[in-house]
């Protein structure tokens, strides 16, 4: 038995013998944030996400059929040219999971080959572009296999499996803007699977810029793992669970309205209170560095200076996302490397900006 039986799909077909697929899927940066979850994969709360578009995990996915059914799950993964064996048991457990949804998952050997474009350990979450990838690879090999299948539930199910993989994944598979979890008032919404913002969205976010500080680049104090379960029994969870829920009603009127003023104000809000739940959960963490805050402080410094509608979010983690509109991007810039790149280790940063999701390459 399976909790979504309409993702279960029969073996229509003679299995292919032998291939490649290869595609590119995109990190994704909340705007409202997911942080709690219960069994399994499924969200507390409904999070919106702006789809990013060059830090991205690129994936090739070789297949080759066995002669029979294997016991085991038979893979290799290959990262930046090297077999890594300490990423398997991470796409070990993603094939459990999504193994009854892919019943052929069993009959091939697969060599998985995978780079991201962004820096290795730069604070980055890959799991994001990393298992949104290899989710729309496998999909593709599905639709092969089905070829029934139609565009939009390839893309429907390949967030699905996604989700299973890395919940904030299942946000990638598509953009400019993404909702995941069932939320009232945004239509076909689903716990099961991130859908596109289904609104009309206002100019004013049309070419969104996200320009990455790289704080910190070490190695992440609180995998997210632990840090979804720091909610269970946290004594602000439900507060912070209706918070999250207010703010997704807010944001849909602003990306409907272009308000950049109200945006700011829900965006930083969610970050802060982010990390707000990482101080107060037991254990307690502090995220931020000294020069997390020397950047926020210079943000809202430089806004009141100049008007300007930049504004800051943060994953769980030291590094800033800075938001703003691609009108101001030649002064924001100008800013960023006279003001905030001291802030930054050995002078980091990455300059992105919204784009649709994964393709094939
Ligand atoms: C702070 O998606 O990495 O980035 O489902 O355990 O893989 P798992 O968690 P993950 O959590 C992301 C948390 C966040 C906020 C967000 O992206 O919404």
């Amino acid at each position: 038995m399976t909790n979504y039986p309409e993702f279960t799909s029969p073996i229509l077909s003679e299995l292919p013998d032998k291939g490649t697929i290869s595609c590119s899927s995109p990190s994704n940066i909340a705007l409202v944030k997911y942080w709690g979850k219960r069994p399994v994969q499924l969200p507390e709360n409904a999070s919106i996400s702006f789809t990013l578009d060059a830090c991205k995990t690129i994936t090739s996915l070789h297949y080759k059929k066995h002669d029979k059914v294997s016991e085991n799950f038979d893979f290799d993964l290959i990262f930046e040219g090297k077999h890594k064996l300490d990423f398997k048991p991470k796409i070990q457990s993603f094939f459990s999971r999504i193994e009854t949804y892919l019943p052929f998952l069993k009959q091939y050997h697969f060599t998985i080959e995978t780079s991201n474009t962004f820096p290795h350990s730069s604070g980055i979450a890959s799991s994001a572009s990393g298992m949104s990838a290899i989710a729309y690879c496998l999909m593709q090999l599905e639709k092969m296999i089905n070829p029934a299948m139609s565009e939009v539930e390839c893309i429907q199910k390949a967030s699905f499996l996604a989700r299973l993989g890395s919940g904030s994944a299942c946000r990638s598979i598509q953009g400019p803007i993404t909702v995941w979890g069932k939320h009232a008032d945004i239509q076909d919404s689903s716990d099961a699977f991130a859908i596109k913002f289904p609104d009309k969205v206002h100019q004013n976010f049309e070419d969104y810029q996200d320009t990455i500080l790289l704080i910190d680049k070490g190695e992440k104090q609180v995998s997210s793992t632990v840090g979804h379960d720091l909610m269970h029994g946290h004594p602000f969870a439900a507060k912070r669970f209706e918070q999250a829920s207010g703010n997704i009603i807010k944001l849909k009127e602003i990306l409907i309205s272009g308000d950049l003023n109200s945006f700011i104000e829900v965006v930083e809000s969610e970050a802060l209170t982010l990390h707000a739940m990482m101080m107060t959960s037991l254990p307690y963490f502090i995220l931020m560095k000294p020069n997390t805050l020397s950047v926020i402080n210079k943000v809202w410094e430089y806004r009141k200076k100049t008007g300007s509608k930049l504004c800051f979010t943060l994953d769980a983690g030291a590094n800033v996302h800075l938001l703003y509109p691609n009108i101001e991007k030649d002064q924001i810039l100008e800013f960023i490397t006279n003001e905030l790149v001291v802030y930054c280790q050995n002078g980091q940063y990455i300059c992105d900006k919204i784009g649709l999701g994964a393709k094939l390459l």
